[in-house]
């Protein structure tokens, strides 16, 4: 094994840097996040039902939306608000770059012909076939990409709007970084089966942070005959800047809450809920 080599992946990378590997796309860890996104236990992944069912009530209610209007939901995973939307007479898209989930919310829907799903990434140019009424990015997506990315993704989320159409979406608070500094580890073990490998492997995790650009960033190195290492992003937002991310990528902010369920935003609150509009 050469050591200059782990050393170098295990340091504090250069903020945003991608790993070896992506927890999305790799076969086996996708089948896992897949199963993440179901388990209901947790709001890791996606949201526990009871907190899902709060977020459409309150995003029909506030776009006021009606049978044939349409939506689309960026980084749909498993299609949970897709499916629940279609339900409910909304024609609705889903976007992702897992094959895997995609396969399984196509396979929930059973040929609801109100929903669709496109396999793709969202951070590349999508053309739409259609202009739609709502766009959503639900459980802190935005903040896991770079900055040139989100650009990338309020562009497309701007092509798949009507004027005036409504965009929610939640991100984490500077008060979620605070907090998830005072958790920071690093460690390490030796399993027989985990999220990352289904067989013997060495896994060293690593926490760092960038206080500059209020950055997070979870280093996973896994070793078995291969050394891997996956690193994953999360960036913090203060009003002000998300605001500003908005209005340069032609949106403006309607409404600013504690999370996408429609309470009042409170300063300690570790997620900031957002009603944007196209402008
Ligand atoms: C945290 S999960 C949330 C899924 C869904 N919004 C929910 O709340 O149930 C993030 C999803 O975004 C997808 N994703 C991440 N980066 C993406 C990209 N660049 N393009 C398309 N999908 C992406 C992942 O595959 C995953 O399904």
């Amino acid at each position: 094994m050469n050591t200059n080599k782990l050393i170098k992946m295990l340091k504090k990378p250069e903020i945003y840097m991608n790993g070896t590997d992506s927890i999305w796309t790799n076969p086996y860890t996708a089948k896992n996040m897949l199963e993440a996104h179901l388990d209901d236990s947790h709001d890791g992944a996606s949201y526990r039902i009871e907190k899902r069912d709060k977020i459409i009530n309150y995003i029909m209610t506030k776009s006021n939306l009606c049978n044939n209007d349409s939506l689309v939901d960026f980084g749909c995973g498993a299609g949970l608000y897709v499916n629940k939307f279609a339900n409910l007479g909304i024609m609705s898209t889903g976007i992702d770059f897992s094959e895997n989930s995609i396969k399984y919310a196509r396979n929930v829907s059973k040929d609801n012909i109100d929903s669709n799903f496109i396999h793709s990434d969202y951070t590349k140019h999508i053309d739409f076939e259609r202009e739609h009424d709502i766009a959503l990015i639900i459980s802190k997506d935005y903040g896991v990409l770079p900055e040139n990315n989100r650009k990338n993704l309020l562009s497309n989320i701007n092509n798949s709007l009507v004027c005036d159409g409504y965009f929610f979406f939640d991100v984490p608070s500077y008060t979620a970084y605070e907090k998830a500094k005072t958790q920071k580890r690093s460690t390490w073990s030796i399993s027989q089966k985990s999220f990352y490998r289904p067989h013997e492997h060495l896994k060293i995790e690593a926490d760092y942070f960038y206080d500059k650009e209020k950055v997070s960033c979870k280093s996973v190195l896994i070793v078995d005959d291969k050394i891997q290492i996956y690193r994953m992003y999360q960036t913090y937002f203060s009003i002000e800047k998300i605001t500003k991310e908005l209005k340069d990528c032609g949106f403006t902010v309607q409404e600013v809450l504690s999370n996408l369920e429609g309470e009042a935003y409170n300063e300690s609150s570790h997620t900031i809920g957002l009603v944007s509009r196209k402008k």
